[in-house]
C-alpha cells in the first residue's frame, strides 16, 4: 500500500481555481498509477472570503493547515481588495507561519516552448533558483514617521539573521550536490553596496561551502549582473541563491526565459514543515472563469509538491507528460492561445501519465 498524504487545497482569486482544478486532476492521476492517496481538504481563503467576511487567514484554518502534509495553492489577488491585504495576509501569512523559509523557483525551458532569447534552447536554459523566503526587506521590519507631513520618513529594513541566511544558503548547497549538474552555486547579492546585510551572506556562504560542500563551486555575482547574465549567458547558471527581494525579481526574469507565467511553477518550502506549492503567476482576473488559462504552472507545482513529499517517480512521471505536450500539442503557452483550453491540457497531461 502507498502512502497517505493530507493536502490542503487553497484555490484562491481569480484563473487560481481553474488551475487548480487541472492540477488535482493531474495529481489524482498520477496517484493512481503510482498508489498514493490524496486526501484534499479545500480551503475558500482569497478575496471573495475577504470581501464577504472581512477575514483574510482565521486562526482556525492555520491551526488545521499545520497539520497538514502539503498547501496547493492557486492564485491570491483579487481587483476589488486593495493590494497589500491578501497578499500579505494569506500569501506571505502562510509563508511566515510555516516557516517555509526557502522559495524554490526553477527555470527550464521545455521542449517546444519559445523564448525570447535568440539561440537559447532547453539545453541552455535550466538551472534553479533558491530564494530566501521569511526575512530581507519582506519582514515587515520599518515604518512611516510624520505621515502625511512634507517631512515624512518612510524606512523599510532587510532584516538578515545568520540563522536565516545559514539554513537557506545550506539548503542551496545541499541542492546543488544533489541535482549533480555542473555543482556550481551562484550567490546573486550586492555586496558593492549593501555591504551590511551582503557581507553576511557573503561570509557564512563561503565558510559553509568550504566548510561542508567542497565538491560544489562558489560563484558570486551582483543582482544587476546576475539579470544581464540570465538574458546573455543563462547555461551559466545552475543553481542561484539570493535573498527574499532579489529573489522575487530574477523569478520574474527567470520565468519570461522560461516561456512565461503559463509555466512557471514555485515551492514554498519548510523542508521540516508544512510547505506549499503555487503557480508563480497571478490570479490573471481578466481571464477568469474562460477556461483559456495555462494550467502548466500548477500542474507543474503539483509535481514540484510530490517531488518534496518524496514522491519522485510520480513527479517525474507528470514532468515528462508536460514536455510530451509542451514539445508536441501546444501553440504556445500564452493563455487563449494554446490551441487547447484549460481543461483539455490537463486532460492531455494527465492521460499521458
Ligand atoms: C511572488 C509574489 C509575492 C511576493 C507577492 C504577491 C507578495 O510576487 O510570490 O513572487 O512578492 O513574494
Ligand atoms: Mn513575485
Amino acid at each position: 500500500m502507498g502512502k497517505t498524504y493530507r493536502i490542503a487545497v487553497i484555490p484562491g482569486d481569480g484563473t487560481g481555481p481553474e488551475v487548480v482544478r487541472e492540477g488535482l486532476k493531474v495529481l489524482r492521476a498520477a496517484a493512481q498509477k503510482f498508489d498514493l492517496t490524496l486526501e484534499t481538504t479545500e480551503y475558500d481563503f482569497g478575496g471573495e472570503r475577504y470581501k464577504r467576511t472581512g477575514e483574510v487567514l482565521p486562526e482556525s484554518g492555520l491551526e488545521e493547515i499545520r497539520q497538514m502534509d502539503a498547501i496547493y495553492l492557486g492564485a491570491i489577488g483579487h481587483p476589488e481588495v486593495k493590494p497589500g491585504i491578501l497578499e500579505k495576509g494569506i500569501l506571505l501569512n502562510l509563508r511566515f507561519a510555516l516557516d517555509q523559509y526557502i522559495n524554490l523557483r526553477p527555470v527550464k525551458l521545455y521542449p517546444g516552448v519559445w523564448t525570447p532569447i535568440k539561440d537559447k534552447g532547453p539545453e541552455e536554459i535550466d538551472f534553479v533558483v533558491v530564494r530566501e523566503n521569511t526575512e530581507g526587506l519582506y519582514s515587515g521590519s520599518g515604518g512611516i514617521l510624520k505621515k502625511g507631513t512634507p517631512d515624512e520618513v518612510a524606512i523599510q529594513t532587510s532584516v538578515n539573521t545568520r540563522k536565516g541566511v545559514e539554513r537557506c544558503l545550506r539548503y542551496a548547497f545541499e541542492l546543488t550536490h544533489k541535482r549533480n549538474k555542473t555543482r556550481t552555486l551562484t550567490l546573486c547579492g550586492k555586496t558593492n553596496v549593501l555591504t551590511y546585510a551582503f557581507d553576511l551572506w557573503e561570509r557564512a556562504f563561503h565558510e559553509i561551502g568550504e566548510r561542508d560542500f567542497s565538491d560544489v563551486k562558489r560563484e558570486y555575482a551582483h543582482v544587476d549582473a546576475t539579470c544581464m547574465w540570465m538574458i546573455k549567458n543563462p547555461e551559466w547558471f545552475d543553481v542561484i541563491v539570493t535573498d527574499n527581494m532579489f529573489g522575487d525579481i530574477i523569478t520574474d526574469l527567470g520565468a519570461m526565459i522560461q516561456g512565461g507565467m503559463g509555466i512557471a511553477a514555485g515551492g514554498n518550502i519548510n523542508p521540516e514543515g508544512v510547505s506549499m506549492f503555487e503557480p508563480i503567476g497571478g490570479s490573471a482576473p481578466k481571464y477568469t472563469g474562460k477556461n483559456v488559462i495555462n494550467p502548466l504552472a500548477a500542474i507543474c507545482a503539483g509535481a514540484m509538491m510530490l517531488e518534496v513529499l518524496g514522491e519522485e517517480d510520480a513527479a517525474d512521471a507528470i514532468e515528462r507528460a508536460v514536455m510530451k505536450v509542451t514539445a508536441e500539442k501546444l501553440k504556445s503557452l500564452a493563455a487563449g492561445k494554446m490551441g487547447y483550453s484549460t481543461t483539455e491540457v490537463g486532460d492531455m497531461v494527465a492521460s499521458l501519465l
